[in-house]
């Protein structure tokens, strides 16, 4: 069985928790989109991991773990992430694979990316790690790939040619000028240490969706950062919906089965743009329980009620067939808990999110009041022991969001995990 997960709000959902949860019964994790602007929160025994751009099936022994065509990665990033893991025992060698396809994240898309939320006034809020720049060049044709670092020949004749004209736009931008030399001799130590991870990653997933392996799509980010169907322009870079596991990985659509969908019990969203639910009430008790700061940056994650206005698109988009619930714990010590069903746009009622934010800002949400239980849910195993007041919520955002809920979390650790029936 082949299985995509996505996140149906504005990203961390919990998606690195429910990943290491399905992994048990899968056999290759496979990212598609994004690079090291993801953080991916897992939490083992004692031990808490962040993954940025290692799958986060890399901490179930054994399991194989692609990085896709479609990803953008930083090599020395990546180096970084594979040795923190290294000196906590998780072995990544004949495990890791990277796609020669991807394209290089280079020190001036870091430069370019900083510069430009640096001085701008209309700033996105980026996590700063060159994630749209690389983009940037590779749909303008300009960018290096994987395959590029084998051939270190080639690699040096392809960065003196990007860097005489990046150095122009540095000089009219007055950012720092970047050194060709000390790139070349960065990434030349780079591709050594990489060598040995690097494979063509489609026909890999080709030879194992022949053995009948079983496949998860780690998705990045989430729907509403994905750069068609997000809030543009206040997005990432890359198609974060379901569609984008597919020509990320270069498997084909007919090969998924399924579509799990990640949702956090309330909504939160990190960076600039709108958010029709934000609240202050819900930011100060979950900040205040040390909750809700980002994975990445450490930037404090901005909070609101439920937008079912939101996951209801994203049902929609990604074609989701199951959902699987995170935080509902979050929510444990509050009184009365609002819902967003249906925003108001203009004096007329609407069900999905318009597509043009300014309309968005404009939107007036349209809540639901539920009671809240006052109880503590993080020690709860199964569905029916949960409080029915907390059972009449989950059932309402299941049904507002029109997927059938399928695993419900109720704290960070994997066994605080429990599934449907
Ligand atoms: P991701 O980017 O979607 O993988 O999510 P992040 O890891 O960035 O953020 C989710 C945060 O919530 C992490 O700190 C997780 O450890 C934590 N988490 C996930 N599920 C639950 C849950 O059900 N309850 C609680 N209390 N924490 C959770
Ligand atoms: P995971 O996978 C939450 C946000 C940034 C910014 C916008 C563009 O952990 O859910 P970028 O650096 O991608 O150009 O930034 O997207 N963003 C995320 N927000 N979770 C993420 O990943 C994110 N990755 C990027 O904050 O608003
Ligand atoms: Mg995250």
């Amino acid at each position: 069985m082949n299985r995509i997960l996505v996140g149906a709000q504005w990203g961390d959902e919990g998606k690195g928790k429910i990943i290491d949860v399905l992994m048990e019964s899968t056999d290759v994790v496979v990212r598609s989109q994004g690079g090291n602007n993801a953080g991916h929160t897992v939490e083992v025994g004692d031990k808490k991991f962040v993954l940025h751009l290692i799958p986060s099936g890399i901490l179930r022994a054994g399991k194989k773990c692609v990085i896709g065509n479609g990803t953008v990665i930083d090599p020395l990033a990546l180096i970084g992430e594979i040795q923190g893991l290294t000196n906590k025992g998780i072995k990544t060698l004949n495990r890791l694979f990277i796609s020669d396809r991807a394209h290089l994240v280079m020190p001036y898309h870091r430069l370019k990316d900083a510069g430009r939320e640096d001085s701008s006034k209309s700033k996105i809020g980026t996590t700063k790690r060159g994630i749209g720049p690389t983009y940037e060049d590779k749909v303008n044709r300009t960018g290096l790939r994987v395959h590029d670092l084998l051939d270190p020949k080639a690699l040096r004749a392809k960065i003196l040619d990007r860097v005489l004209l990046v150095n122009q736009e540095c000089r009219a931008n007055k950012w720092k000028q970047v050194k060709a030399e000390e790139i070349i001799s960065d990434y030349l130590k780079a591709a050594r240490f990489l060598k040995p991870y690097i494979a063509d990653t489609v026909l890999m997933l080709d030879a194992f969706s022949r053995k009948k392996q079983s496949m998860l799509f780690e998705g990045a980010q989430g729907t509403f950062l994905d750069i068609d169907h997000g809030t543009y322009p206040f997005v990432t870079s890359s198609n974060t919906t379901s569609g984008g596991a597919c020509t990320g990985s270069g498997v084909p659509p007919n090969a998924i089965d399924q579509v799990i969908s990640v949702m956090k019990a309330y909504t939160t969203r990190v960076g600039e743009g709108p958010f029709p639910t934000q609240t202050e009430e819900l930011g100060d008790l979950l900040h205040g329980m040390g909750r809700e700061f980002g994975s990445t940056t450490g930037r404090a994650r901005r909070c609101g009620w439920f937008d079912a206005v939101l996951t209801r698109f994203s049902t929609l988009v990604n074609g989701v067939d199951e959902i699987a619930l995170t935080n509902l714990d979050g929510l444990d010590s509050l009184e009365k808990i609002k819902v967003c069903v249906a925003y108001t746009l203009r004096g007329k009622k609407i069900l999905y999110p318009p597509s043009s934010i300014d309309d968005l800002k404009l939107c007036q949400p349209v809540y639901k009041i539920f009671p809240g239980w006052k109880k503590d849910l993080s020690g709860i195993k199964t569905f029916s022991t949960l409080p029915k007041t907390a059972q009449s919520y989950v059932k309402a955002l299941a049904e507002l969001t029109g997927a059938r809920i399928r695993i419900v979390s109720v704290g960070p650790k994997r066994e605080q995990t429990f599934f449907l029936k």
